[in-house]
């Protein structure tokens, strides 16, 4: 009960399921699940949870139907000009990973000032993964490494994890503990591929609309039975 990662990772997924079983469209459960967001911070935040990464939308989710990717985005906007009060109340600091030059020029301008007005929080940190992708984030940190090699700043030898991990979006941040996965299903759809390598991974079937208080302290009480080895063996 009382081992609390410090940092949580969410694919909140299933709002669309969520709205369709209601034949709702699907905007509806990605309203749904702006509550659980919400709620979730709050929670998390009494817990002790320091930091809370939540994958909002990824390289992928382009390629989805334009009406809806619209709706996504005004529903992000109005999201940080809504909840930006929610993170002063949690004295939490709003960081964003991805490519965030994709997105649309007013919800940049919404994250840089709410992400300015929060810098000074130290004690929680809630990171939005917007436009974001593994690959593409391991790909970003090969070319800056490149680059260095090329001006002659790193010998290639000198290469280590630690380099690769230091080039990533968000390089100060651990790596999460735990990985939550709404909905059922079973994948990690590009998100964190390599902060995730000993991240212990829960999936339920509940809706990410559904997702709020009482999932979550599910989710942490899971966690906090598990035996977690790094590849040693128990008790060494
Ligand atoms: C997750 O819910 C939210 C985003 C990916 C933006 P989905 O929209 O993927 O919902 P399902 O998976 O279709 O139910
Ligand atoms: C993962 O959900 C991305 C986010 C939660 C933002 P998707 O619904 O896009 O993932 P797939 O298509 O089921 O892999
Ligand atoms: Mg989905």
């Amino acid at each position: 009960m009382n081992k609390i990662p410090e940092h949580v990772a969410i694919i909140m997924d299933g709002n669309g399921r969520w709205a369709k079983s209601r034949g709702w469209p699907r905007i509806k459960g990605h309203e749904a699940g702006a509550e659980s967001i919400k709620v979730v911070l709050r929670e998390a935040r009494k817990l002790g949870i320091k930091y809370l990464t939540l994958y909002a939308f990824s390289v992928e989710n382009w390629n989805r139907p334009s009406l809806e990717i619209k709706a996504l985005m005004q529903l992000l906007a109005t999201f940080l000009k809504k909840e930006e009060k929610e993170l002063h109340d949690n004295q939490t600091r709003l960081r964003v990973i991805g490519r965030v030059s994709d997105l649309p020029k007013n919800v940049q301008k919404e994250l840089k000032r709410v992400m300015e007005a929060t810098s000074h929080y130290t004690e929680a940190q809630l990171v939005l993964s917007l436009s974001y992708g593994g690959r593409t984030e391991i790909a970003n940190a090969a070319r800056q490494i490149a680059e260095k090699v090329k001006a002659g700043e790193l010998d290639p030898a000198d290469i280590t994890e630690d380099t690769v991990a230091s080039h990533l979006y968000a390089p100060d941040i651990p790596d999460p503990e735990l990985l939550i996965r709404t909905s059922g299903e079973m994948r990690v759809s590009n998100f964190l591929l390599w902060q995730i390598s000993y991240s212990e991974i829960y999936v339920t079937d509940v809706l990410w609309p559904d997702f709020r208080e009482a999932e979550l302290n599910e989710a942490i009480d899971n966690y906090a039975s598990r035996n977690r080895r790094f590849g040693g063996v128990d008790g060494k």
